[in-house]
């Protein structure tokens, strides 16, 4: 029996390991070896920056001012030169996966540049670019967990959503702008979906939005950045769709690798809004949350792929932004 479970913990381990691709040191910095430093929401688009930037050798995420130091160093290999640093990460580029960077893996940039993905190909920009920074997002849709109400309806309809511009809470319905009706044909730019958990944000994936409708922007082809380490154009997906699957219960917003293989156990995704509170159909146990109410905002903890049965985590809010061109 022992032996049994051992070897079922050492497989599901090497499963992971496929999926675990960044070794990250927390309460550790290496200091003295800032080349620049930039404002991130999290450790892992810091991560993602620096595999576009050439002299990047390692980071330090600092937690407390959401700040993303690039290193032009790494410390040797004993990490005897890793400080002591409570709240704070570090990450040495040389452990992150190639694919990482996405369309710049291998790119040309100059040392001083930056290289941003542009669909399947890339730009490269000066590391203090504003374009990259300061865009000029505007909320147009505050989804909430817990209130009882469909968040892929409210998007839908505008009838189910309290106007976002009163600046109400979320806590009874969702929070819309008449925005989303207004779209098709508009000039936006870019839409930004962020989730939230304590206030935190945790899950950042941006689209380009040219030439998009309200309905069809949440899409693959249309991925850009995103905190997922493991998330790209290139990477596996079964579904990626706002409407996603409804047959074993409500999956909306949806952005799954393996679904319709073999049941709960192998549903593997990044994250899913699961919304219909009334649905006789809940298949597997993260439809039935203990002492939760719907809709739930569950997506892969650890910015990565998960199973989840196994583990999921559960945002509060899920807050939809656009730019304009
Ligand atoms: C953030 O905090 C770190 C550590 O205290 C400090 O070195 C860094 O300069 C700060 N950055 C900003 C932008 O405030």
């Amino acid at each position: 029996m022992y032996l049994l479970t051992f070897s079922f913990i050492v497989l599901f381990a090497w499963i992971l390991c496929e999926i675990v691709v960044i070794k990250k040191q927390t309460d550790k910095i290496y200091q003295n070896h800032v080349l620049f430093e930039i404002s991130m929401p999290m450790w892992s688009i810091c991560a993602q920056y620096c595999s576009r930037v050439q002299a990047c050798k390692s980071i330090n995420f600092i937690a407390l001012n959401k700040t993303c130091q690039i290193n032009y160093g790494e410390p040797g290999e004993c990490n005897d030169e890793l400080i002591e640093s409570v709240g704070n990460s570090f990450a040495a580029a040389s452990t992150f996966p190639k694919n990482l960077a996405g369309p710049c893996k291998g790119h040309d940039c100059k040392p001083n540049e930056v290289c941003m993905p542009k669909g399947t190909a890339y730009k490269c920009f000066p590391w203090f670019t504003p374009q990259f920074h300061e865009n000029n997002f505007q909320r147009i849709f505050v989804a909430c967990s817990g209130n009882h109400q469909s968040i892929l309806d409210t998007w839908k309809y505008a009838s189910l959503g309290l106007n976002i511009d009163f600046g109400k809470s979320c806590s009874n319905r969702h929070l819309r702008s008449t925005m989303i009706d207004k779209w098709d044909g508009s000039l936006i730019d870019q839409v930004k979906v962020e989730l939230f958990r304590n206030g935190e944000p945790t899950v950042e994936i941006n689209f380009d939005g040219r030439g998009s409708t309200s309905s069809d922007w949440f899409t693959k082809n249309r991925l850009r950045s995103n905190s997922f380490i493991d998330m790209n154009q290139q990477s596996v997906f079964n579904i990626f769709s706002m409407d996603g699957a409804d047959t074993w219960g409500a999956r909306h917003f949806f952005i799954s690798n393996t679904y319709y293989n073999g049941g709960c156990p192998n549903d593997i995704a990044w994250m899913a809004v699961i919304d219909t509170s009334d649905s006789n159909v809940r298949a597997c146990n993260y439809d039935r949350l203990p002492g939760k109410a719907y809709p739930y905002i569950l997506y892969g903890p650890d910015q990565q792929l998960t199973k989840f049965e196994g583990s999921y985590a559960v945002a509060d809010m899920m807050i939809i932004s656009i730019s304009m061109v």
